[in-house]
């Protein structure tokens, strides 16, 4: 296999992985997704910047088969998505050096065991010169590890990203061509590692905004030839200003809390806010991570399960609070059989939520008119809270 070019002297030498379903055996890829490597060739020197998931190697491998030799392995981040075959690259370059940084290097020696005396160390701002072409580290920790980093090619005004800007998508496509399809790709990856680090990424993309820019080369998905894209959306989704959006995940085993969900929604709609739902036990699960993206308030609702919240929902609280998302206020809805400590355990997963908890409401067995009552008074007390927030 040829190395695929993409712009003088730099080339694609990636993996799509059509066939994968789930990352981090967490999050559904409804499109697939790929590891992007790529090879920059200096008029001296020769370098790799990141490779592929151990699984993909052997493309990787025929990508590389006509490249005799390897100056240079840039690891940009070292999750195994992107570095897992390093030590198969620098056995077939024993002449290869790695370029990192120091927290990389920290993590490369425990997680893939590659010999210290491979390693160089590079700071902030720091640069290797290929001949004719330079490659400037930018590090940008918490994307979405301490030791991620951006490396820029300013002679061909590239910048290669890793995981920032990266999208779950699998295609042959070297470049983005359909971008309402990246969207949704580019939003399911940082809605599920960056959003809870969005402080820090609207730092970076602060940076990124002060380079001459033509091409982004994330290590997922399809290259961005039209860089202005995939960094607006990125401005706004990293943005602490939430949307005219109810998140409601829920769950319901007999009815009663369905009930309540439905009426909650239909009050809500009247009101003029937009409501985005999910049953938890069905759901998936990135669908719902990319709605905590925009959500002013997050309602959770479920039925009491052995005196807890459902384990749907429970499991949903967990990865909400996880997820530290930007919505103000958060609520409990639902109802039991017989007795519930729901409201307890919920909120211990979302002890490290700072945002107003709303008074919760909880029904014994079918919710009554009084229940459905109060309902209508949560709905209009989220639509004062949006209207404050000049959501609405
Ligand atoms: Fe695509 Fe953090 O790995």
């Amino acid at each position: 296999m040829k190395p695929r070019k993409i712009t003088d002297d730099v080339y694609f030498v990636g993996a799509p992985d059509w066939d994968r379903r789930y990352f981090d055996s967490l999050i559904p890829l409804p499109q697939g997704t790929s590891y992007n490597a790529y090879l920059i060739k200096g008029e001296h020197k020769t370098a790799l910047i990141d490779t592929v998931d151990p699984s993909k190697w052997e493309m990787l491998d025929a990508y590389l088969s006509s490249v005799n030799s390897l100056d240079y392995v840039i690891v940009q981040h070292v999750e195994q998505d992107h570095s897992g075959s390093l030590p198969m690259v620098l056995q077939k370059y024993p002449e290869a050096t790695v370029i990192t940084n120091a927290k990389a290097k920290e993590l490369l020696l425990s997680h893939l065991h590659v010999p210290e005396d491979r390693i160089t160390v590079i700071k902030d701002g720091d640069s290797v010169d290929l001949g004719g072409l330079r490659l400037l580290f930018i590090l940008t920790p918490w994307v979405h590890w301490p030791e991620t980093m951006v490396t820029y090619l300013p002679e061909r005004q590239v910048l290669f990203t890793c995981d920032f800007f990266g999208s779950h998508l699998a295609t042959s496509d070297l470049f983005v061509l359909e971008e309402k399809l990246v969207y949704q790709g580019a939003k399911r990856y940082y809605a599920e590692i960056m959003s809870p680090f969005r402080g820090l990424i609207r730092t970076h993309l602060g940076k990124v905004r002060k380079l001459d820019l033509r091409l982004i080369a994330p290590s997922h998905g399809p290259v961005y030839s039209n860089p202005e894209f995939i960094l607006s959306a990125y401005e706004e989704w990293s943005s602490e200003m939430p949307k005219n959006v109810v998140l409601i995940p829920w769950v319901s085993m007999h009815g009663s809390t369905q009930a309540m969900v439905d009426f909650l929604t239909y009050e809500l709609v009247e009101l003029g806010l937009n409501v985005d739902r999910f049953d938890v036990s069905t759901a998936d699960l990135g669908e719902l991570t990319m709605a905590t993206v925009d959500a002013a308030t997050i309602i959770l609702a479920s039925p009491t399960t052995l005196t807890g919240p459902h384990p749907a929902a429970e499991m949903a609280a967990y990865w909400i609070g996880a997820l530290r998302p930007k919505a103000r206020s958060f609520g409990i809805i639902g109802s039991y059989g017989w007795g519930t400590r729901m409201v307890d355990v919920i909120k211990g997963l979302w002890s490290s939520v700072n945002a107003e908890f709303l008074e919760p409401i909880l029904v014994k067995g079918y919710p009554t008119e009084a229940d459905f009552n109060k309902l209508a008074e949560l709905a209009r007390t989220i639509a004062q809270k949006h209207m404050e927030m000049g959501l609405m």
